[in-house]
């Protein structure tokens, strides 16, 4: 029932943050390649080459098209958890007075910064805009350009997905990146922004 939060995100949030250490911000491609012990250009060239391959200009590459999740997937290196809880807690900020249908979301980007939105609705209802595009639009104008997860949580039993808006506009700006829909108690679906939008229009077909 949208309202009756519980906080059990923060829980887990926190467990996580005392593994890993509150300062530690580096992405799952950053830490498996330490764990590799590369060295540290070895390390930023294998950030990198991730960042490029999440760019507008490769996405005009096909092969780079293609899901990327397997082997990062395989790794189970991911801290759904912290995203989670950030958009969680953004959820708390919504402005959902018209529909009352609070949505967080959380945006990481490469290198393991999060940026968060909450839906913002007005009397004129079309104005709305969605929590993913207020995260997206939030860390674009304050110049991050590379974007490796986005977690969007509502209070449901069944998970919320960005709507067609939002497919759009992510997929402009970040790609194939990984969607994690949560609730306020647990990850429901974790997907490639590909699968929800198979047959993207973008740049490549104004060329
Ligand atoms: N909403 C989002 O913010 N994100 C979604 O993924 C689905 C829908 C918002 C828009 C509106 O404020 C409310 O949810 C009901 O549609």
């Amino acid at each position: 029932m949208p309202g009756s939060d519980d906080r059990s995100w923060g829980g887990d949030r926190r467990g996580k943050q005392d593994r890993r250490g509150s300062t530690d911000r580096r992405t799952g491609v950053d830490r498996r390649a330490a764990d590799k012990g590369l060295s540290e250009g070895e390390r930023r060239a294998a950030e990198h080459r991730e960042a490029d391959r999440r760019t507008g200009a490769d996405r005009r590459d096909e092969a780079a098209w293609q899901p990327i999740a397997l082997e990062m997937a395989a790794t189970g290196d991911y801290d759904d958890a912290a995203l989670v809880a950030a958009a969680v807690d953004a959820r708390e900020h919504a402005r959902a007075r018209f529909s009352g249908f609070k949505v967080g979301a959380a945006l990481e980007t490469s290198k393991g910064e999060v940026v968060t939105g909450c839906n913002v609705e007005n009397a004129t209802y079309g104005l709305t805009m969605c929590a993913e595009r207020v995260a997206l639009y939030k860390a674009l104008s304050e110049g991050r350009d590379v974007f490796t997860r986005v977690a969007v949580v509502a209070d449901t039993e069944d998970p919320t997905p960005p709507c067609g808006s939002c497919r759009q506009l992510l997929w402009e700006y970040c790609g194939d990146i990984e969607v994690i829909l949560a609730n306020l108690s647990d990850v429901k679906r974790r997907l490639r922004l590909s699968q929800l939008l198979p047959l993207p229009f973008d740049a490549r077909l104004l060329e």
